[in-house]
């Protein structure tokens, strides 16, 4: 285990924020993360995944680990499915790759996600009709303060929109080691209930998707949607969608009749937060260093040099003018260090 001192977190935040790392410890077993919990005894830790759903707003004094812990690994097999055992430190993308290539089923939806794996569970990501929660059997996590190793079911990791245990109870006191996920083997029940991925396998004549087909063409959207953060630094939607009741929701459409909403089964409305956003007039502004992207409003770029305070005032901006013309007040979906 090796402590690196004083280190540029510029390659390690998707923002490309250039924010200091005083003391920055890589790991890539489990024991490595008990050796630092028992040699920096009490010390404040913080834990860094890809870096990819985080705006670093200062320098960081704590001890901040890196999970490299890596391995995909069968560990049940069956005639229609495979449980699978993935290293926190193992790439997302990598990991849809993989299961795309060896015809297992379940995350063809979730390619070009940003992030590790040991990352995924906290925001339960999701993308295209498609939630980490359809596909993880369970997490694997040390706790930093007891030092002690547990495994949560499904259930109870309390996965919800864009949210899980680990961002309530157990937030910043966990590092997610290990994830299991449960994949299918063909035939496969396809998720085709997004209408854009419907769109574009038709045009291309494809009558039978496989699993590689939904992978490329969600790859496809994203990369014609969203900006590549190697070429402009930022964290994939900054906010979330907010829910609206019915009661809510039927006072704001009388005063904006076009207002965009899906109908949840929890009765609520889901409005999105990029239409919010670019009926304020936000869609492709630029402020400073910081600004919304011009095809994705919800997205925060970094034109270069920004600092993590100067993109989070541009973001209190944002919610101010969605609060104040509409009443909805919108959260953010990134982690704020
Ligand atoms: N919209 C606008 N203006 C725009 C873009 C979108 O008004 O410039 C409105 C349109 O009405 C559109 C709606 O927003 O129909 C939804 O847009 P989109 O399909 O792009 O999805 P989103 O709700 O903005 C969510 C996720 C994305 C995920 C996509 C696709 C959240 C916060 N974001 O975005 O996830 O890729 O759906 O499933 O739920 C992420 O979490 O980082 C992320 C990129």
């Amino acid at each position: 285990m090796e402590i690196i001192k004083n280190k540029s977190l510029k390659n390690f935040n998707t923002f490309g924020i250039d924010a200091n790392a005083e003391f920055f410890i890589p790991i890539k077993k489990k024991n490595d993360l008990f050796d630092v919990l028992e040699k920096e005894k009490n010390q404040p830790i913080k834990i860094l995944g890809g870096g990819s759903n985080l705006l670093i707003t200062q320098d960081i004094s704590e001890c901040l680990i890196k999970n490299e812990i890596k391995g995909i690994q069968v560990i049940l097999e069956n005639e229609n499915e495979v449980l699978v055992r993935v290293g926190g430190g193992e790439i997302w993308h990598e990991l849809v790759l993989w299961a795309v290539a060896n015809n297992y089923g379940g995350i063809e939806n979730l390619a070009l996600i940003p992030g590790t794996v040991g990352a995924a569970p906290i925001q339960n990501i999701g993308a295209y009709g498609v939630e980490l929660k359809n596909v993880c059997e369970g997490v694997e996590f040390i706790h930093l303060e007891e030092k002690k190793e547990y495994a949560f079911s499904n259930d109870e990791c309390h996965f919800f929109y864009r949210d899980s245990i680990f961002k309530h109870e157990l937030k910043g006191k966990i590092c997610i080691t290990h994830v299991f996920f449960r994949l299918s083997k063909a035939p496969h029940s396809l998720n085709l209930t997004y209408g854009v991925i419907k769109g574009h396998l038709e045009k291309k004549g494809i009558k039978n998707p496989t699993i590689k087909n939904i992978c490329d063409t969600v790859i496809e959207i994203r990369n014609s949607k969203l900006p590549d953060p190697k070429e402009l630094g930022n964290s994939g939607s900054f906010f979330k969608n907010p829910e609206l009741s019915k009661e809510e929701f039927l006072s704001i459409k009388k005063k904006f009749p076009d207002i965009v909403s899906y109908a949840l089964p929890s009765k609520k409305y889901k409005i999105p937060a990029a239409w919010l956003i670019e009926q304020c007039g936000f869609k492709g502004v630029r402020y400073g260093n910081t600004g919304c992207y011009k095809y994705q409003p919800l997205v925060l770029v970094n034109y270069g040099n920004a600092t993590g305070k100067e993109i989070q005032l541009f973001s209190e901006k944002i919610k101010k003018a969605v609060r104040k013309k509409f009443g909805i007040f919108i959260q953010a979906e990134v982690n704020i260090w």
